[in-house]
């Protein structure tokens, strides 16, 4: 019998279901630069630490005799859509240096599992395979915004997204520069660096950026790895960052939904809904990119407040259970995104692994709902009346 929803049995699972373990299993089945880029923070992980215990300070507060039937709905309505699920696979790149399979393994369980992928510009697996693998799966497309003069790069991968089913844009603004990372710098490991072409995927095979290489160089990508690889990391990290005048040009370009990831301010949020910006995501990365700054949850909290009904708001950075995810959708998000745990999943058991991952945290997410008395996830049932916070 499904005991839990979501495909959920009594059954030997491929690995532990206690979601705080997943991360020191994967510890033990990597590589230490593969352990150093997922685990890693930029500098003494401040950041990422406030990020998974801001969850601590909220509590679900249940609620008795509240009649039901049935598991709760977790639907979750995004960008004009009615999905299945309440959760998204985050954009992470080089997914090859967790599992061989890399983006086609997430890509495929998470369409069996009816979770949004959001494919990453720094990927491994060039887009097209990506959008095979995921079927009729909901993809999204996570750019990192190259500088102008590579504009016609940036309208190349636009085009060839748009082309293979990725129906909403994401643009991270956190990330012009890869963060001061400790554990990769005492590994000397930067994955985009490398010749095998880990994490160039998309650029190696857009034919744009090939042509502009060749005129340069006067040679093929293929026969200088190494400088197509700095040339590519340089494009899509151009070291500084675009002003909100250039947005303009990604709406131009971009004939559908463009949400910004990677906002933390209220002022950044205002912005953006004084610009017409479909939605954003309050997130920082993980703590990954800027250390010292606050937990994204609380970000969320004060953004919701201040523009929560003029904008799509989904929200990332902390996020490691299914109570997790309640409190974040009870603080006003409409849409999680996992980020580790799935990646842990994929070092674990591939595609296998990254499909218990979701189905645990859905799992999880249906029962703490359904044991709080909350009938959905929806605002209706679900909002910040459920909660309590410390001080
Ligand atoms: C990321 N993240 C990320 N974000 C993005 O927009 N493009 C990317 O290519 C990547 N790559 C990436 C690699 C790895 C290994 C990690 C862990 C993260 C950030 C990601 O989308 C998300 O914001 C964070 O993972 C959320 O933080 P937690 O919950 O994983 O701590």
């Amino acid at each position: 019998a499904d005991v839990y929803g979501h495909g959920l049995k009594y059954e030997r699972p491929p690995f532990t279901f206690h979601s705080q373990e997943w991360e020191s299993l994967a510890r033990k089945r990597m590589s230490i630069e593969s352990m150093g880029y997922v685990c890693g923070n930029a500098s003494t992980g401040e950041t990422c630490d406030k990020n998974v215990q801001a969850f601590r300070k909220w509590s679900i507060v249940p609620r008795r005799l509240v009649k039901t039937s049935g598991y709760p709905s977790v639907e979750a309505k995004v960008l004009g859509k009615t999905l299945r699920t309440p959760i998204a696979i985050a954009p992470v790149g080089v997914q090859t240096i967790f599992n061989p399979d890399g983006e086609l393994a997430a890509a495929k369980a998470a369409a069996r599992e009816h979770v949004p992928y959001i494919y990453s510009t720094a990927a491994a697996t060039p887009i097209e395979e990506v959008a095979r693998a995921n079927g009729d799966g909901e993809r999204w497309f996570q750019l990192y915004w190259p500088a102008n003069e590579h504009n016609d790069i940036t309208v190349s991968l636009l085009k060839r997204a748009k082309k293979h089913g990725f129906s909403a844009l994401f643009v991270t603004l956190d990330t012009y520069k890869l963060g001061w990372r400790p554990s990769d710098l005492d590994n000397g490991y930067n994955p985009f660096l490398r010749s095998d072409t880990v994490g160039t995927a998309l650029g190696f095979t857009d034919p744009v950026f090939r042509r502009s290489f060749k005129a340069k160089h006067g040679k093929e990508i293929e026969q200088d790895l190494e400088t197509a690889a700095s040339e590519w990391t340089g494009t899509v990290f151009p070291g500084f960052s675009h002003g909100w005048d250039g947005l303009e040009f990604l709406r131009e370009h971009w004939d559908g939904p463009i949400i910004l990831k990677g906002i933390q301010s209220v002022s950044d949020a205002r912005q953006c809904v004084e610009l017409g910006i479909d939605g954003i995501v309050v997130s920082n990365h993980g703590g990954r990119q800027q250390d010292g700054g606050p937990a994204s949850l609380d970000c969320l909290v004060k953004i919701v407040d201040a523009v929560g009904d003029k904008l799509e708001i989904f929200f990332d950075s902390g996020v490691r259970c299914g109570a997790d995810i309640a409190k974040a959708l009870a603080l006003g998000a409409q849409m999680v995104l996992i980020g580790r745990p799935y990646v842990y999943g994929l070092v674990l058991g591939g595609e296998e692994g990254v499909g218990h991952v979701l189905r645990s945290l859905l799992g999880d997410l249906t029962m703490t709902l359904h044991l709080g008395g909350l009938p959905s996830a929806s605002k209706e049932h679900l909002n910040r009346s459920c909660l309590e916070h410390e001080d």
